[in-house]
């Protein structure tokens, strides 16, 4: 099998990963799991989101956290913004403040379209085309979400023709990368693949990333399914932690520390000290009360107290 030598991984943990929880995560602990990853060496980060605080209180503090960050060199600083007015504010802070990387987030199924960001999914690229033409204006580059690419909440299954259809407005209107979502971590091997696919029409394997939530304990299975085709960029949580506020029941993403372990074994180089990511998502883990949810850190935990 012809694996890529080399795999790029996005810890979504502070976005994604905190986004779910019910209890304010102080912006202070925020970067303190920011400043772990990229201690440990991730590249890039998706620190936070500029969407309403009535929608997801816990990323109110947008500002503070972009604010925060003790960056470090060559590492890219990701958030999401659904409309203009989030990307307005995404770029009001100074410019050493601004993300490198914008995400539109839209779904191949109409239903989680409607009751993630309030509008159909034509409405959604009606409302995203402004944004990657002012992101790319200002020299920030835009990756497009498509959540709900194999299964939603809402209605099922959902066929690799609703993928093929959003990747291709995606692409359409100026997204230069997308990542496939299974927002409920209902996918299986093949059906991911399908998914893939599909996304492959309109992008080239360089711009195409897996962002597999780990619901039925599947999301290991269906990385490696994907770097069997060549994907070679993978969106992780720290610790496992995480799921989406309108995808209710779903878990988090799959843990980042699970596919490190599973890339170093697979002798893939992602330049992350596993280590060093073990103890970030101990750090988060504790903060918020729990162990983390990697079965790989849990086993290293373990060995670690003897
Ligand atoms: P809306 O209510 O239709 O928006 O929400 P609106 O334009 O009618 O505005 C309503 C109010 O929200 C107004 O305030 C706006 O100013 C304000 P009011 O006048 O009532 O005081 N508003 C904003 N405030 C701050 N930042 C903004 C913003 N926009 C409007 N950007 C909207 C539409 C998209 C804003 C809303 O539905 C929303 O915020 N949704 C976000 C939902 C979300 O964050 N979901 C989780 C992230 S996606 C995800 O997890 C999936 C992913 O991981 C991939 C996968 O796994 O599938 C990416
Ligand atoms: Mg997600």
């Amino acid at each position: 099998m012809n694996y890529p030598s080399r795999v790029k991984i996005v810890d979504v943990g502070p976005r994604d990963g905190l986004q779910n929880e019910k209890q304010p995560v102080p912006t202070e602990v925020k970067l303190g799991l920011i400043h772990r990853l990229q201690d440990a060496g991730l590249k890039e980060i998706e620190v936070t989101s500029f969407v309403s605080p009535k929608w997801v209180p816990q990323m109110a503090d947008n500002a503070q956290v972009m604010h925060g960050i003790q960056r470090k060199a060559g590492v890219r600083y990701s958030v999401l913004t659904p409309n203009m007015k989030g990307f307005e504010a995404a770029v009001a802070a100074p410019r050493e403040e601004w993300p490198d990387e914008i995400v539109v987030f839209g779904a191949a199924s109409e239903a989680f379209s409607q009751k993630n960001i309030n509008c159909s999914i034509a409405e959604s690229i009606e409302r995203f085309a402004p944004v990657v033409e002012a992101a790319r204006e200002k020299g920030i580059y835009v990756r497009g979400a498509m959540s709900c690419t194999v299964g939603c909440p809402y209605e099922g299954e959902i066929a690799p023709s609703r993928v093929d259809m959003l990747a291709g407005l995606m692409k359409g209107i100026g997204v230069q990368h997308v990542g496939v979502a299974d927002t409920i971590g209902v996918g299986t091997p093949i059906k991911v693949q399908r998914a893939l696919e599909a996304t492959l029409k309109h992008f080239g394997i360089d711009d195409v990333s897996g962002h597999y939530h780990d619901t039925y304990g599947q999301a290991i299975a269906n990385t490696l399914a994907s770097l069997e085709m060549g994907v070679w960029q993978y969106d992780t949580s720290s610790a496992g932690l995480g799921g989406c506020p309108y995808a209710k029941g779903a878990t988090g993403n799959v843990a980042t520390e699970d596919v490190v372990y599973l890339l170093q074994g697979m002798g893939i180089e992602t330049g992350i000290d596993l280590d060093k990511l073990i103890d970030a998502g101990a750090y988060i883990s504790e903060a918020l009360g729990r162990k983390p949810a990697s079965r790989a850190a849990t086993a290293i935990l373990n060995k670690r107290a003897g």
